[in-house]
């Protein structure tokens, strides 16, 4: 796994929406898998801005969203449908027609979560997924115990994810307890996996994701059996995992790998 450590919360958002553009630029048909929370907010509103001011186009992407609450419709305020309307897709120019985000009041849910699957392999599956991580170290909505092999399906959410999404609602009564998610098996088959985390809680699920044992009981671990996986944290996130130093010297070097600076490794330079 990449690990960048950023200084704070807005360098996370600046160095995610960077990765997230210079694939729409590079492949402007690219399908994007994108997550919920307070954590990818500034990037999407970096992706917004370099829409407004460098033309990043989105007219051709096709987006997929990891999870929704059971129960409540898209127009509801705290679904993750108008949680994207209001943080992206209403400000780029995406077409709406290609933005999924599961169907959280659907009738047949296993129906449903198969024909989710579907879309996603037909649209070629996800060429970059990004991914918040909760504070037990979910993915999506895989709450600790999801097997690593799941796919799109319904889950209950633990009591600590619903105290820690009580903010968006009014209390803890009003948050949902089931949610729609992609499984941790979906996830692993995106080509690659964007995975954004700030502040001090999310420390110890950081930790126990990148460094600790791959153990369904914290489902980011997973990510570890992926093999294009970068993490970028900022200082908080990132203050309890043991091989910081190691980490800044890989970046160190892949910059200067990529500033040609052969120099360095004791290669010929000219
Ligand atoms: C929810 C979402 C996750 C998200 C997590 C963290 O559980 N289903 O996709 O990563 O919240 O949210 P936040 O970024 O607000 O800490």
């Amino acid at each position: 796994m990449r690990v960048i450590v950023e200084k704070d919360k807005e360098g996370v958002s600046r160095r995610a929406a960077q990765f997230v553009a210079n694939l729409v630029r590079r492949r402007p048909t690219c399908v994007l898998g994108l997550a919920t929370g307070s954590t990818p907010l500034g990037m999407y509103a970096e992706l917004i801005r370099m829409h407004r001011e460098e033309g990043l186009d989105f007219s051709r992407v096709v987006t997929f969203n990891l999870d929704e609450y059971v129960g409540l419709s898209g127009s509801h305020p705290q679904s993750y449908r108008h949680f994207m309307q209001q943080s992206l897709f209403d400000h780029i120019n995406i077409d709406p027609r290609d933005t999924h985000v599961p169907d959280g009041r659907a009738l047949d849910f296993e129906n449903y979560c198969e024909q989710y699957e579907r879309l996603i392999a037909e649209e070629g599956g996800i060429d970059l997924q990004v991914l918040g991580i909760g504070s037990d170290g979910h993915i999506a909505f895989n709450e600790p115990g999801s097997s690593l092999g799941s796919r799109t399906r319904l889950k209950t959410l633990t009591e600590e994810t619903v105290r820690d999404n009580a903010r968006f609602f009014g209390s803890e009564k009003e948050v949902p307890r089931l949610a729609i998610t992609m499984g941790v098996g979906t996830i692993l088959e995106s080509r690659q996996c964007l995975l954004l985390a700030a502040g001090d809680s999310k420390a110890r699920a950081i930790r126990d994701t990148i460094e600790g044992p791959i153990t369904a009981q914290v489902t980011a671990s997973a990510l570890q059996l992926h093999r294009d996986v970068i993490a970028v944290l900022d200082e908080e996130a990132a203050r309890l995992l043991e091989r910081r130093a190691y980490y800044r010297e890989v970046e160190q070097a892949q910059a200067a790998l990529q500033a040609g600076q052969l120099g360095k490794f004791g290669m010929p330079t000219s």
